[in-house]
């Protein structure tokens, strides 16, 4: 329908005139938060409704102009024309903020409309990742609540540095100045510590349009702007020009005699002939041309999507950072990072969630949750997990160096988001605070020594076969007879038993899911080494959770790891209760106790399933043996060698 209007109206000149006009003025970019009932759609209504009266004024004219010259635009929307294309694509951004789009003679805005419900913080971090202000509301009669505080938080967190604070539904309390000046203390008193560099407070009711964009008759001890003069004129101090970013979004190479890194330009400008770095390698070149869409340019400047060709033959791949040679970024494997958590499910330190930056993306782990940040007083708190919409300050570390400016430096490239490895959920999001020294100071060994030629003097493949199952499930039971039999025939082996492991390296780990959460990261860590060190090594923990179990599994090499579901009901398990613990733990005696009040999430994709039941474990024995056999794990079978255990 845009579309249709655009080709109809684009081709006379007073359209094009006015759209010309549209594209000089100034954007900002807002968002409006606050608790659920605070009025915001009704302000985001109020806001369109209103400002496309002074818009059609002053296009009434325009649009006699328009149908003199033979257009069919009776009913056009000028302001959804100029900006849709924009509005619509970042619409396919994400998937619950809608941007709204709306102008005035002096100004224009994309405003992010995030929907209140319990996915909030999800929305609002989304909306606010591009914002420069954000307009707080809070309904007069209740004042400041712990949402309006949570937002402003996040608002910060996010960059945000002009903010509105908007008291609505002032009509309700009778115009009341002194409600108003309460919660304005209030609020200023709250976020003087959120690094705001305005705050402007207005009495408004958006319901009636007081103080909107007219000024209220109500309300004559208000000197200050209304909410639309405001946004006209605040300046959000464009940030000084910023060092070149290029994230690098993919290699454009058609042919051989084309090679060019196609992306967006995240931050500064870039010309023809300016010497650049790549960010991850240190390498230099000069660029050689700027492609766009209608030919080669002389400069590209921020927002632009060009294709780079550089002078050299230098290696840019997805994910790196084209950037100016006198500010160059962090490259780092450890950070610490604002976190933003939004998911159900809590975050868990030491779990392996996808992180990804505007085009890189690599494995990482929080490595320590310092504290989580009491979103009413401020206070660092103590926290092992953040839970759903809660803020705090952690270290992560990828599996690979990442490119980043901190976020106080760059938004751009400052920010990244967490995804769940088996959800593909977006579960969190991150802003860099800085990288951590010991990152670029504790480098790889290369060593001489390694692992084939470790396995190759044991003459053995090396691997690791985890046992997953319910505790009772038989688990090591097998295990132990596995390494009999495995040792009998000459191969070097190592047992890691979740008891044993229990009583010395992981002896201050409980049973919450965080702590089991890292008692599978060590001892995944450790048999990687044993791996490594050419070992058949045997894990016998409950692990029970997908997400490590699979951790475990990418950590080691191709084939090298093997996953045995011991699979026992849990009836059987509490029917047989070696160690007598299912009775304590039904009878409430002993908490979060796999299977009783503790998920077990049984594997999708073992390699190997037992079904234990009816079975001895001999038996169970020799259907593992021989499904080794088949695959060749064992380089002689290994049935020749030890006879009989
Ligand atoms: S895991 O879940 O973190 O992988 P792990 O295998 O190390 O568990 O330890 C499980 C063993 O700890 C069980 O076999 C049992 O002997 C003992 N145990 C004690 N308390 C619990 C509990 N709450 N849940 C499960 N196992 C427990």
């Amino acid at each position: 329908m845009r579309h249709i209007l655009a080709e109809n109206l684009v081709a006379t000149e007073t359209v094009r005139e006015f759209i010309a006009e549209q594209e000089q003025k100034s954007l900002l970019r807002f968002l409006t938060c606050g608790s659920v009932d605070d009025g915001k759609s009704t302000l985001i209504g109020r806001l369109l409704s209103d400002t496309k009266q002074i818009f059609e004024d002053q296009l009434a004219t325009l649009e006699r102009d328009s149908r003199k010259y033979g257009t069919t635009g009776d009913d056009v929307d000028f302001a959804l024309l100029v900006d849709g294309l924009e509005a619509e694509r970042e619409q396919g951004i994400t998937i619950d903020v809608a941007y709204r789009f709306f102008a005035t003679p002096k100004r224009k805005f994309i405003v992010a409309d995030t929907p209140g419900h319990e996915q909030y913080t999800r929305n609002m971090a989304t909306g606010a990742s591009t914002a420069d202000l954000a307009i707080v509301l809070v309904d007069a009669r209740q004042g400041v609540l712990r949402q309006t505080r949570r937002h402003s938080i996040i608002a910060s967190l996010l960059g945000i540095r002009h903010v509105v604070l908007a008291v609505n539904k002032i009509d309700l309390v009778g115009f009341d100045r002194d409600v108003f000046a309460r919660i304005v203390a209030d609020y200023t008193e709250f976020a003087k510590d959120l690094g705001f560099s305005s705050i402007v407070p207005i009495p408004m009711s958006a319901r009636f349009g007081d103080n909107v964009s007219r000024r209220s008759m109500q309300t004559g001890w208000y000197a200050g702007p209304t909410l639309i003069d405001h946004l006209e004129t605040v300046s959000v101090d464009a940030a000084a020009e910023q060092p070149f970013r290029f994230p690098v979004q993919y290699v454009n190479r058609p042919n051989l005699d084309f090679r060019g890194f196609a992306g967006t330009v995240a931050s500064g400008s870039i010309g023809a002939g300016d010497e650049i770095v790549v960010a991850k390698s240190g390498k230099k070149s000069r660029v050689k041309r700027i492609v766009a869409q209608g030919g080669d340019l002389e400069r590209a400047i921020e927002g632009q999507a060009v294709t780079i060709v550089l002078e050299d033959e230098v290696e840019v791949s997805r994910g790196n950072l084209l950037v100016a040679p006198e500010a160059r970024p962090h490259v780092a494997d450890q950070f610490a990072a604002n976190l933003v958590w939004f998911d159900e499910q809590a975050l868990l330190p030491g779990r392996s969630y996808i992180f990804r930056t505007e085009t890189d993306q690599a494995n990482a782990t929080v490595t320590e949750l310092k504290y989580r940040v009491d979103v009413n007083s401020f206070a660092h708190q103590a926290a092992k997990s953040l839970d759903l919409n809660e803020v705090g300050v952690c270290n992560l570390s990828t599996q690979a160096p990442i490119a980043f400016d901190t976020y106080a430096e760059n938004r751009a490239t400052g920010a990244f988001i967490l995804i769940d490895r088996i959800t593909n959920a977006t579960v969190g999001a991150g802003m860099i605070l800085h990288p951590l020294r010991r990152a670029s100071n504790v480098h790889w060994q290369a060593l001489d020594v390694d692992k084939s030629a470790r396995a190759e003097m044991k003459h053995q493949k090396p691997a690791v076969l985890w046992f997953t199952g319910l505790s009772g499930s038989g688990k090591s039971t097998i295990a132990n007879l596995l390494e009999k039999r495995l040792h009998a025939s000459g191969r070097h082996t190592y047992i890691l038993d979740g008891d044993n492991v229990r009583h010395g390296l992981n002896r201050d780990l409980g049973f919450t899911d965080e702590d089991r959460v890292e008692n599978i990261r060590r001892v995944a860590e450790v048999a990687r080494l044993m791996v490594d060190a050419g070992l058949m090594v045997i894990v016998s923990f409950i692990s029970p959770f997908r997400a490590e179990r699979r951790m475990a599994r990418e950590m080691m090499g191709e084939g090298e790891f093997i996953e045995v579901f011991v699979d026992t009901p849990f009836e059987e398990c509490a029917a047989r209760d070696p160690k007598g613990l299912y009775a304590k733990a039904l009878s409430g005696e002993i908490k979060n106790f796999t299977g009783v009040d503790s998920p077990y999430e049984t594997p999708e994709n073992a390699d190997i399933r037992l079904e234990t039941t009816g079975k001895s474990p001999e038996e169970m024995l020799d259907d593992l043996e021989r499904w080794l056999h088949e695959r060749n794990i064992a380089q002689r079978p290994l049935a020749d060698e030890c006879g009989s255990i």
